[in-house]
């Protein structure tokens, strides 16, 4: 009697586990896929997060804190179109990473450039 309840319990547990082991790769599969959609250059946030965020994360600088992303620093560092930005990542100021094209392609700088414009008054 007691056996026989513990078998059945395992079994019922052991296949829930399966199906949720299944859901999560069903997922991470998904997530992989998607990925070469952005690298690919549909999304500039994507290429934004992936490459700027850990420095600039919400459009601010930890590393310089007057240099922020901010329209209004931009502006007063004479950045004000999205080649002025794609310009910097190819030749960016003392602490910031360079992004060649090989990293970055142009138009992926661009997108990213373009975000940068419109996410961060
Ligand atoms: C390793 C950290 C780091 C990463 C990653 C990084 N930056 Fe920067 N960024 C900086 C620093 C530091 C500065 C200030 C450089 C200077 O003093 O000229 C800066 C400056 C800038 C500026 C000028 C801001 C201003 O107000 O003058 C822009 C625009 C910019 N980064 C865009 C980007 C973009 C776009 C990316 C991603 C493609 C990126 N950064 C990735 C650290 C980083």
């Amino acid at each position: 009697m007691n056996f026989n309840r513990t078998a059945l319990r395992t079994m019922s547990s052991t296949g829930t586990s399966t199906i949720a082991i299944s859901a999560a790769a069903f997922l991470a599969v998904l997530l992989l896929w998607q990925t070469p959609l952005h690298a690919a250059g549909k999304s500039g946030e994507a290429g934004f997060k992936a490459n700027c965020a850990a420095c600039h994360a919400d459009g601010g600088n930890i590393i310089k804190a007057d240099k922020t992303l901010s329209r209004k620093d931009l502006h007063k560092n004479g950045i004000k179109t999205a080649n002025d930005i794609v310009k910097l990542m190819r030749h960016p100021g003392p602490g910031m990473s360079t992004f060649d094209k090989k990293m970055v392609s142009d138009k992926d700088a661009k997108a990213i450039a373009e975000y940068v414009l419109k996410a961060f008054k």
